[in-house]
Formats: structure tokens, sequence, C-alpha cells
């Protein structure tokens, strides 16, 4: 253990009144979040200027000592400000968090006045306000990127409407589908990623500040005031709760977790579609990187990386979970735990957004590679069941004939869409013209008008959806 460096100076930390020593270097080293919380610090700071604000207007402190907190706030803003835009480091190590920094600038800001800002409230209900003051206004930018996204996939959706790739179930060729259809899927994925987090606005916006340490206080407040003054819908209904509630670090981490699994997704489509037996796909150099040894390799390293990093917002999900599961009402230090996965886990997903929407910006859609990989490929022959459905065969004996039909073309090297009129007649004499047509893929594409199918006169229409929704 390295030499106590404890000591009540209010210069380094707030609460040494009440001991003789202090807490050793590894112990301070063990226990302090600056190097975590430090991100809170602009909605701190906002939150103690609401905080002042309100002491003033209620008379509980005077309006010039309100007014000259105010003032030192924005004198800290400025500081910390202009130290990040020089790139530098305004946080020293050896504070323990964010909150006690700010106060102890305010303090050289405007000397012992700053002493009175902390009446009426607690580290406990001031980490909370600017953890979800903070988290608020990352969700926006989340969300604003989110968008940027789904405005991306649509303009590539857009002119594919008539392009053709095989749809899958399985991993095998199942029907052909629309390649602006299949980035629609995604871009609904996204609108619902979207949803979640302005569903999760109405619950983050709730103000726990007033709840003081844990029970509330003496003063007479006005917390409505200060809701209003930093965007809260409300303050908490209950200050137990409002200290220890961490749901809303919880569901942003769970909305999280399902964008980074439908990135994920596009990202693993990417890969196998820009692999060489597919070609489907062509990534920008930007994009992908060479092999240190084999000369010829262009690889999709940054779909890669964004299907590998879905593992950090899941791990956060339960690194978070785990760390609240069974904690008794109210604050426990625990609960200093709860910033560094969440940030971990917006980082890596916001990060995965951008460069999704950059990836799918630049590619190149081969989209003859994805038709010819459609020939032969039976994945006309439902169309084939249901023209004998139509023609009053029960669906089911339908199925079995062409079961017949396909094994046929196997045995003798022939592709479905190649059997002529005559060949079909000769398999079930209810074939016919319409048998051939149905046989074409384009058709078979064609044909699904269905709500929300894949035929191109549905797909426009599901376009026109997705642009008013953005
Ligand atoms: N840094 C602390 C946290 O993030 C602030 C609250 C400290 N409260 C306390 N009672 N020690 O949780």
């Amino acid at each position: 253990m390295s030499k106590n460096t404890g000591g009540s100076s209010y210069d380094k930390k707030l609460w040494g009144g009440r001991f003789e020593s202090g807490p050793t270097g590894d112990v301070i080293q063990f226990s302090t979040s600056i190097g975590i919380d430090w991100r809170l610090w602009e909605a701190d700071i906002d939150g103690s200027i609401a905080h002042a604000k309100m002491l003033g207007k209620q008379s509980i402190l005077t309006e010039q000592d309100a007014a000259e907190i105010v003032r030192g706030l924005e004198i800290v803003r400025k500081q910390i400000g202009e130290a990040l835009a020089k790139g530098e480091n305004p946080f020293p190590i050896d504070v323990e968090d964010v909150h006690s920094f700010i106060e102890i600038q305010l303090k050289a800001a405007i000397g012992v006045t700053a002493g009175r800002l902390h009446t009426a409230r607690s580290r406990n209900d001031q980490v909370a306000t600017a953890f979800r003051l903070t988290l608020a206004r990352e969700g926006e930018a989340l969300a604003k990127e989110l968008s940027q996204l789904q405005a991306i996939l649509l303009k590539r959706a857009e002119p594919e409407v008539e392009t053709m790739l095989p749809g899958l179930t399985h991993f095998q060729h199942a029907q052909p589908v629309s390649l602006a259809h299949h980035l629609l899927a995604y871009f609904w994925m996204f609108q619902r990623d979207r949803e979640r987090l302005s569903d999760w606005m109405k619950r983050v916006r709730v103000l726990p500040l007033g709840s003081a340490a844990l029970a509330g206080t003496s003063f007479p407040l006005d917390r409505g005031f200060v809701a209003k003054e930093l965007g809260f819908h409300r303050p908490c209904e209950n200050s137990l709760d409002g200290v220890s509630d961490r749901d809303f670090a919880l569901e942003l981490l769970s909305g999280l977790s399902l964008m980074a699994l439908h990135l994920s997704r596009m990202a693993e489509e990417f890969v196998i579609w820009s692999a060489p037996e597919h070609g489907f796909l062509e990534l920008t150099d930007q994009v992908t990187t060479g092999s240190s040894i084999m000369p010829q390799k262009k690889n999709p390293d940054v779909s890669e990386l964004i299907r590998g990093r879905t593992g950090r917002a899941i791990g956060a999900l339960v690194q978070m979970a785990t760390m609240m599961k069974g904690l008794p009402l109210s604050y426990n230090r625990d609960m200093q735990e709860d910033k560094e996965p969440v940030f971990y886990a917006l980082d890596s997903v916001r990060a995965s957004v951008r460069l999704t929407a950059f990836m799918l910006e630049g590619a190149k859609f081969h989209s003859g590679k994805m038709e010819a990989s459609l020939s032969g490929d039976f994945s006309n022959a439902t169309d084939l069941a249901d023209d004998l459905a139509k023609k009053g065969v029960p669906f089911r004996e339908a199925h079995e004939i062409v079961g017949h039909v396909v094994r046929h073309c196997l045995n003798s090297n022939l592709k479905l869409e190649d059997l002529s009129v005559e060949a079909l007649k000769k398999l079930d004499t209810r074939f016919d013209e319409t048998s051939k047509k149905v046989l074409l893929h384009r058709s078979v594409m064609e044909a699904r008008t269905s709500e929300g199918g894949t035929g191109p006169s549905a797909v426009r229409t599901q376009i026109e959806k997705a642009k008013t929704v953005l």
C-alpha cells in the first residue's frame, strides 16, 4: 500500500471533516471515477446552474449568492471547454469524481460562496441527474445518426426495386426477392431502434434532483422549476427511487444491444456478399484492408469489426444488470460502476452506425451476379405448385407433383425454368403455357404483390411508407 495521502482539504474532496486521516493512494485510485465520469461534466454544470437558480428563486440562498454561483459555474464551463478544445485533459486524476472537481473549480473561481451550492443536494441525486441528462443528449445524437443510416438505406434501395437476388431461408435459395426489399428490411429494424430510443426519452428525462441523499430535504424546493430548466418532463415521484434507479441505463443498454444485433446481421451479409463466391457487393478501398502476406486480398474488416463489437453492447448490458442485482435501497457505491459500460457500449454502437452508413453509401451492387445466381436454383418451384393450386389441385398434391418435377430436373441436369411446355405436360397434364410463364424468376418476384411483399408494386408502396416515417 502506498502512503496515506488523505486529509480533509476541501481542495481535493468534499467530505473531509469527519475524518482524522483519509484513504490511502491505492484506495483513492481504486475508488475514483473521474477517468470515466468526466463525460458528465457539462450536464453536471447545467444541473448545478438549475439548482442554484432554484435556490435563489425560493430564497433558500440570497439572489446575489445564487447569481454569483451561476457566474462561477459559467467560468468553470468556459475553462473546461477551452481546455478540451485545445486537446488538453483538464480533469486531474487525484480528484474523486467530476462533481467534486467542478465544485473545487467553482471555489477557485468565486471563493467561499461556492460552498452554498450544495445546499439541499447530495451527490446521489446530483450524479443521477447528470447521468440522465448526459444520456438523453447522447441518445438524441444517436437517434440522428440512426436516421441518417436509414436515409442511406432508402437512397440505395430506391433504384433497386427491380433488382433481383436470391432470398434465403436456412441460408438456401428460397425465393427471389428485390434488392430494395432486402435493404428495406434493415430500414425497419433501425426504425424500431429509433422508436425504442424515443420511448426511452420519456423515462430518462425524469428528474432525480431534489431527492437529496435519499429522503428528500427540509428546504422548500421547487423541483418542477429545475425539471423545466433542464428539459426534464417532471420530477421523480419517490426520492429513494430517484437516487437508486438505474433502469434508464439498463434500458438504453438493451436498446443498444438490439442495434448492435441488427448492425451485425447487416455486417455479416456484407461479408458474405463481398466474398468472391457471391460477388454481389463491392466495398470501397476505404473500408477494406489488405493482407500482410497475401497480396490479392481485400478484406471486409470494418464489417467484421462491426459484427465483432456486438459483444461490447451485450456484455455491457450483462455487466450493468449484474451490478444492480440485489442492491438494497437506496444509493450504493456499486452504482458508480454504472457509467463505464454505458459509455463503452454507446461509443461502440454509435461508431458502428456511422461506419455502416459510410460503408453502404460507397458500396457497389453487382446486380448481374445477383441475378445470375438465381439461374437453375429452383427458387421458382413454389410458383409452379401455386400454378397447379390455382387450377384446383389441392396444394399438398401440387407440392408433391412439383417435388417430382424438381427431382426430374436434378436427375437430368436441367434447370426448372428451361423445361418446355411439352416437357412440363409430360410430367403432369395440367401444366400449360401459364405454368411455363410463372417459372421466370422475374415473374416469381413480380407476383408477390401482397402488402409488405417483394413485388415491385408492393415495394414502391413500402418506400413511400418509409419516407413518411423518416
Ligand atoms: N461518483 C459517485 C457515483 O458516480 C457519486 C456519488 C457518490 N455518493 C456517495 N455517497 N459516495 O456514484
